[in-house]
């Protein structure tokens, strides 16, 4: 299944069900959020979770991309992305947690053909303020597919403060049969999650449970298409595919490296496609700070290498894909005109740095006098030191 069927069979699956089907959002949140960029599929309905009526009704559907950018140094292995598209279910005050269960059991086994034996999956086993969740519990024993109850880790908390239990399903993929359980061993892959929104998170840490009881459900596209396609990696994947093997052609690197070039890249291009521009603080940052960990990895083995090469296509393709506006030309004049100032910036401090006498290690007044003085960011003067062994 690639990835455009994988799509409309979870779409079509909850249609099918009553859901109307909601357009994805930005990666920017509303005005007024807090949260920088988007980073859950919930994220957009904040207002609606919390009890605003949605003018499509009380059961929808959708795919949202996401941000996340917590675990930045993972990128590199077998899933983790700092972009990613999240397919999402919710009830709004309509249908509980079971019924969600028992709608993801179904979709699994019957329209995404997973054999029943290789999934397990986790519940909240309960903390000092909140019970475990037997509902869930007995769902997933009438289903015949083994639980495991958990402490912290099936308490969902939204970047907006929503928060619930939630009951994740796992997916076994390594050789059959499965062993052990989620908690125990790798091989069972997290592929959705059932979050029960009840509650509030206030700031002091309690907890106030909300008037409307929902349902919001996540699964990464990415890892869907791992499994179903019994492929390693989510780089393996249909989806990666054009950026993998254009990458791989242009700038060979080692697999971990090509990775974080075409996560870092590819984020780029969409976070550039939903209007924001390379700066110095918040969204802007975060962009410039992706763009130039990439260029850092591509100039390790060759420094002439150059972003003008990015095929058209493929940053095209990308930007439809993600149903963004702004042509590709745009874009790849933001990644260029942010490369020549990452490169300008290199060759000053690279002069800076050989005219400097600093100390072995460089100590924390040297790294601000250098960023105050030179506009040196600490983290390019320690990257510059390195290179300079
Ligand atoms: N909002 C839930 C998650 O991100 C579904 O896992």
């Amino acid at each position: 299944m690639n990835t455009s069927q994988a799509i409309s069979t979870f779409i079509e699956f909850f249609r099918d069900r009553g859901h109307r089907l909601i357009t994805g959002a930005s990666l920017i949140p509303a005005p007024g959020d807090p949260v920088l960029f988007t980073t859950s599929g919930m994220h957009p309905l904040t207002p609606f979770l919390e009890g605003r009526p949605h003018p499509l009704g009380n059961r929808l559907t959708g795919v949202q991309r996401c941000l996340r950018t917590t675990d930045l140094d993972e990128v590199g292995d077998y899933s983790h992305l700092t972009l990613f598209e999240m397919l999402g279910s919710w009830s709004l005050g309509d249908y509980s947690g079971p019924q969600s269960l028992r709608f993801g059991y179904e979709l699994v086994r019957d329209g995404f053909g997973i054999p029943p034996g290789l999934l397990h999956a986790t519940v909240f086993g309960g903390d000092e303020q909140t019970g475990p969740d037997l509902q869930s519990q007995q769902v997933w024993t009438e289903l015949g597919v083994p639980v495991e109850l958990t402490a912290g880790e099936n308490w969902w908390s939204g970047p907006t403060g929503l928060c619930g239990t939630d009951s994740e399903l796992f997916v076994w993929t390594g050789e059959p049969p499965p062993r052990g359980t989620p908690g125990s061993d790798p091989r069972w892959v997290e592929l959705w999650n059932h979050v029960s929104l009840r509650y509030q998170q206030l700031p002091d840490g309690t907890r106030r449970p909300l008037r409307q009881r929902s349902v919001d459900t996540g699964m990464g596209l990415e890892r869907l298409l791992m499994v179903l396609q019994q492929q390693s990696s989510v780089f393996d994947t249909d989806l990666f595919r054009p950026w993998v093997s254009a990458t791989a052609e242009l700038w060979p690197a080692g697999e971990r490296e090509s990775r974080v070039i075409v996560d870092h890249l590819r984020s780029g291009v969409v976070i550039t496609g939903d209007g924001v521009r390379p700066a110095n603080t918040g969204r802007g940052y975060v962009l410039r700070r992706l763009l130039r960990r990439a260029l850092t990895t591509l100039w390790r083995d060759d420094p002439g290498r150059s972003l003008a090469d990015l095929p058209d296509p493929l940053v095209g393709g990308t930007l439809t894909h993600f149903q963004q506006s702004p042509g590709s030309s745009e874009v790849r004049g933001v990644l260029l005109a942010e490369e020549q100032k990452f490169r300008d910036l290199l060759t000053r401090g690279r002069r800076v740095l050989s005219r400097v006498r600093l100390s072995t290690p460089v100590t924390e007044q040297e790294l601000r006098d250098l960023h105050q003085t030179h506009g040196l960011p600490p983290e390019l003067v320690s990257e510059l030191l390195a290179e300079q062994g």
